[in-house]
């Protein structure tokens, strides 16, 4: 009897958490409209606990309808880009590749001292007064309140140094909570300068579904690890981190099936554990997001469509829910 009251109970909330408080709003805010992006601010406690502005990206696509709720795709960019670079390279909002929720592009913090040098929290020179994800749990309550979002199907993803903070969201304990799913392309995680070890990760729960991609001719964040390209930090190995998260699993590091796509120069070797850890490292690319056609990253390398970060992607987080 007890159990079958908690199961109900359980059940039932969990109906009602997958609408955002926003799905009750019959029209959308002033300054939006369908199928644009606009760049607009938040008012963040990120910043040493005192208020101050936060920016970000947003579009939400044409066939959004108020009151139906929608999946909401975070997408982080990489330190000295913009949201609005990561808007074009990422391409979560170019309706060719069908994802019909709506995507958000948060902007980074500049670097003290720099005009463009936007960067996240992970990064060597971030500093330590700017919690990035707490402005990442505050952008996503402002977007559940002002649109109908479905709370349990909420992603992160990133390049570089968004990549390795969407890493450092996998990790936390009251992110893990709020989005399911975690993609990185190119991730730059970097080891503490005295311990040369990775932050903790306490992820709320287990398993966490992570996707990694990664070129091996990376020279800026090396596949293999070390010294980064500006000779200031160190970062992991990629294979190391992609283990450590099939631990942290419950999975057995060993049991990952090796598979190939595309061919000739663009050889990928993908490395799955099920559905929920996987890897794909690519033989032709560098620090660049991978497209199958060309992006302000790298105009002339592509890889072919199975093996395209951004397809790959939104058909992967597809399976996963909170
Ligand atoms: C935050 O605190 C740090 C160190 O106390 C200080 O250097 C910095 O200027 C502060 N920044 C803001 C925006 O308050
Ligand atoms: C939210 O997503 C889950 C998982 O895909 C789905 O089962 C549920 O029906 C969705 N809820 C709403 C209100 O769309
Ligand atoms: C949208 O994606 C298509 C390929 O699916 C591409 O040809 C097009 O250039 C992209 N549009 C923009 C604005 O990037
Ligand atoms: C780190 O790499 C840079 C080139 O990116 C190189 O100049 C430097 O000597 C390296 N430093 C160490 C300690 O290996
Ligand atoms: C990077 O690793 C090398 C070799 O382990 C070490 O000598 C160096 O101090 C590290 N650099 C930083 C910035 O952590
Ligand atoms: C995959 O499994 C092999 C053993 O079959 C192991 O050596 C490797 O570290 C595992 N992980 C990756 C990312 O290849
Ligand atoms: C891309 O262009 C550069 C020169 O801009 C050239 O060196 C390189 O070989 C080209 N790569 C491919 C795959 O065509």
């Amino acid at each position: 009897m007890k159990s079958t009251a908690a199961a109900i109970f359980t059940f039932v909330a969990g109906v009602i958490a997958a609408e955002s408080s926003g799905c009750s709003k019959t029209s959308l805010p002033d300054d939006i409209e369908l199928g644009k992006p606009f760049d607009l601010d938040i008012d963040s406690t990120s910043i040493n606990d005192t208020t101050s502005t936060r920016n970000y990206r947003i579009q939400v696509p044409k066939s959004y309808k108020p009151g139906n709720a929608v999946p909401l795709m975070l997408s982080f960019h990489g330190r000295t880009k913009t949201a609005k670079n990561q808007y074009h390279l990422s391409q979560f909002s170019n309706s060719s590749f069908g994802f019909e929720g709506i995507a958000v592009y948060p902007q980074g913090i500049k670097k003290v001292g720099t005009d463009s040098s936007y960067q996240w929290q992970g990064d060597v020179e971030a500093p330590s007064y700017i919690n990035d994800v707490k402005f990442t749990l505050e952008l996503i309550d402002h977007v559940e309140k002002n649109y109908c979002i479905n709370t349990s199907q909420i992603y992160a993803s990133g390049k570089s140094n968004g990549g390795g903070f969407t890493g450092l969201l996998a990790c936390d304990a009251d992110a893990t909570k709020k989005i399911a799913a975690f993609a990185a392309v190119s991730g730059a995680w970097y080891l503490d300068k005295d311990t040369q070890q990775l932050p903790a990760c306490n992820p709320s729960r287990k398993p966490i579904p992570f996707l990694e991609f990664h070129g091996i001719i990376d020279d800026t964040i090396k596949y293999e690890g070390g010294n980064n390209s500006r000779d200031n930090g160190n970062t992991t190995n990629i294979p190391a981190y992609i283990n450590a998260w099939a631990e942290r699993d419950g999975l057995d590091v060993n049991a990952n099936k090796t598979g190939t796509l595309c061919s000739g120069y663009q050889e990928v070797t993908t490395f799955k554990w099920g559905e929920t850890l996987q890897h794909y490292r690519y033989s032709n690319f560098g620090h660049w997001w991978m497209s199958e056609f060309g992006n302000s990253d790298k105009e002339n390398v592509t890889t072919c469509k199975e093996a395209a970060a951004t397809s790959v992607i939104l058909k992967w987080i597809q399976q996963w829910s909170l």
